[in-house]
């Protein structure tokens, strides 16, 4: 077999003649590996859920390659809006706005509104920029499963149900985009992620609090959920029992950023070597920690 019917590697222009032909790629991002197809053909937005098993109501965030080019899914680019987005991107965070009528309902899930994102790696944005359109990139993992941030990951859980897979190397971040809607008065954060709160906060001012039912449809209970079970503890005394019985403990207390870069690798790993259990070593829930409690929260909590 050449290399031009491998179903990875670093060929730019191939993953471009997929995605304009309406097919599937997997797509590096800095937070983890899309599955990527053109937001404005309906039939290969439905191959994403399919491929994915994913509910058909649940929205999909649309990514572009400038500020410039994601304002244009919005009909009412708001001065919040335009704060966060020229002070995070291109960058992990993901921005809901009230749509523009060009935004289909299959990306939607027949909303008002989309969630829009600027990724900030070269090769996801070299991409987006010669197909000259949006595309949509939930993350490239069965419904409910742990995300992808290697190629190779992409391929092991999504096989034929996707055309060409970009090898960008690992990703830097390793964690899904901080979501803020920005569509109502005050903006709400519905995912958190490295973007914090108090970084949000100082540039628009004040956001609404965030207890209380999500507002982002498909936010689940369980999620990112290994094989393995998860179990979580919030000190390192309680952690000690289980090292003393052989289970893996891994601590991510010390250095939030770094322990979530490879979180989604170490969930796998448990898998792979066939692991029953994991138990973490919860940090404070603030900064980036906000975003490793609630990733953890979710692998942990019961399945369905
Ligand atoms: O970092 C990321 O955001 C990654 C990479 C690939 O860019 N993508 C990602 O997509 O995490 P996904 O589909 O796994 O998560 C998208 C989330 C959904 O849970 C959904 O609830 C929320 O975005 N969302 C999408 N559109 C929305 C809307 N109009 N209103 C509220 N939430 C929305
Ligand atoms: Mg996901």
């Amino acid at each position: 077999m050449t290399a031009v019917h491998e179903r990875s590697g670093v060929d730019l222009e191939r993953a471009v003649d997929v995605l304009r032909s309406g097919g599937l790629i997997g797509l590096p991002t800095e937070t983890v590996y899309g599955l990527a197809a053109r937001a404005d053909d309906p039939n290969a937005v439905a191959k994403v859920f399919d491929v994915k098993g994913r509910p058909r109501g649940h929205p999909l965030i649309v990514h572009f390659s400038s500020l410039e080019t994601a304002r244009t899914a919005s009909s009412h680019w708001t001065n919040v809006a335009e704060a966060l987005g020229s002070r995070f991107w291109p960058g992990p965070l993901t921005l809901v706005v009230r749509r523009a009528a060009w935004v289909i309902d299959e990306v939607t899930g027949g909303l008002d509104t989309v969630a829009i994102r600027v990724p900030a790696h070269p090769v996801a944005r070299e991409v987006i920029d010669r197909l000259g359109v949006g595309v949509v990139a939930p993350s490239a993992n069965p419904f409910g499963m742990v995300s992808p941030t290697r190629a190779e990951h992409v391929l092991k859980d999504l096989g034929d149900g996707v055309d060409y897979v970009l090898d960008g190397g690992p990703c830097d971040i390793g964690v899904e985009s901080t979501i803020v809607d920005c569509s109502t008065e005050v903006p709400q954060i519905l995912r958190p992620g490295v973007v914090t709160e108090a970084e949000v906060v100082a540039t628009v001012g004040s956001i609404a609090p965030t207890s209380g039912p999500s507002r982002a449809p498909g936010m689940l209970a369980s999620h990112y959920a290994p094989r393995c079970s998860v179990r979580t503890v919030e000190t390192d005394d309680e952690a000690q029992q289980f090292r003393d019985r052989g289970i893996l403990v891994v601590d991510a207390r010390s250095d939030p950023a770094s322990f979530v870069r490879d979180l989604y690798s170490t969930l796998r790993r448990c898998d792979d070597e066939d692991r029953d259990e994991i138990v973490v070593v919860l940090p404070d829930d603030d900064g980036i920690g906000r975003a490793v409690r609630d990733r953890i929260m979710k692998a942990a909590a019961p399945r369905h």
